[in-house]
């Protein structure tokens, strides 16, 4: 299926349309279950769902939350963890139920039961309605890096040195970034109702373009898209400027 694109002149009017995209499906359903994304690209999608929670009295309290992926080794409570930046950037600032919001742990014992039971869980909540996803330079979605079949579920991933390195800029040090991940496979991702991923800025136009124009493959793990009936791309004219 096509990817449908929805042109966006800024980061600004970006993150207002993927806005009212939530808005619009938590007004229809206020206990949709929406699968949401750490990294720069969101953050303006969340102030905006803040907003619109302060001043248009857009509730989450029935809403369910599940993330895509977490560090392994950070503790819930480590200013690096995305248990945090999901916290900070979000969740404290609106009126969901910390207990509806979900995140897989990165400190489980079993990595392997953590996946399985993580799946479980995204089942047992009725499946995601709505996946918000970046993208990385490589083409990764969540964690999934090239190369990750597109049948994997919830599973512990190796991260790529461009991806350390990307997300360098959050750590106090490259060596303090963790080398390992557990995320939502492909496979999990692909299982969601729509998605919604977002693109800013000319140093996306690259994987845009590749994602856009080139084959299905391995080698870019969000070509998998294209076998799934509903996504659309949210994005800026830097990150569409070689299309
Ligand atoms: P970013 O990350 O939003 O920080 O660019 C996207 C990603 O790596 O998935």
């Amino acid at each position: 299926m096509a990817i449908q694109i929805i042109k966006a002149n800024d980061y600004e009017e970006l993150s207002a349309l993927a806005c009212k995209k939530i808005a619009d499906i938590i007004t229809q359903n206020p206990s949709a279950v929406l699968g949401l994304a750490t990294g720069s690209t969101p953050v303006g999608l969340y102030k905006k769902l803040i907003e619109s929670y302060q001043k248009e009295n857009l509730s989450f309290k029935e809403v369910r939350t599940v993330n895509l992926d977490e560090y392994i080794g950070l503790p819930k409570n480590h200013p690096n963890s995305y248990h945090t930046f999901m916290k900070n950037i979000f969740f404290s600032q609106i009126d969901i139920l910390e207990s509806n919001t979900h995140i897989p742990d990165g400190t489980a014992t079993d990595l392997e039961e953590e996946g399985l039971s993580y799946e479980r869980l995204i089942q047992a909540l009725g499946g995601i309605d709505l996946q918000i996803l970046g993208i990385g330079h490589n083409g990764h979605i969540g964690f999934n890096e090239p190369g990750t079949s597109f049948h994997e579920q919830t599973h512990l991933v190796e991260l790529t040195d461009s991806t350390r390195k990307a997300n360098a800029r959050f750590f106090p040090s490259l060596n303090d970034v963790p080398k390992q991940a557990i995320t939502m496979g492909i496979g999990t991702i692909l299982k969601s109702k729509e998605i919604l991923l977002l693109a800013s800025g000319s140093s996306k136009a690259d994987a845009v373009k590749q994602l856009l124009s080139g084959e299905v493959s391995i080698d870019f793990p969000a070509s998998a898209l294209k076998n799934h009936p509903s996504v659309a791309l949210v994005a800026d004219k830097e990150a569409l400027s070689l299309m």
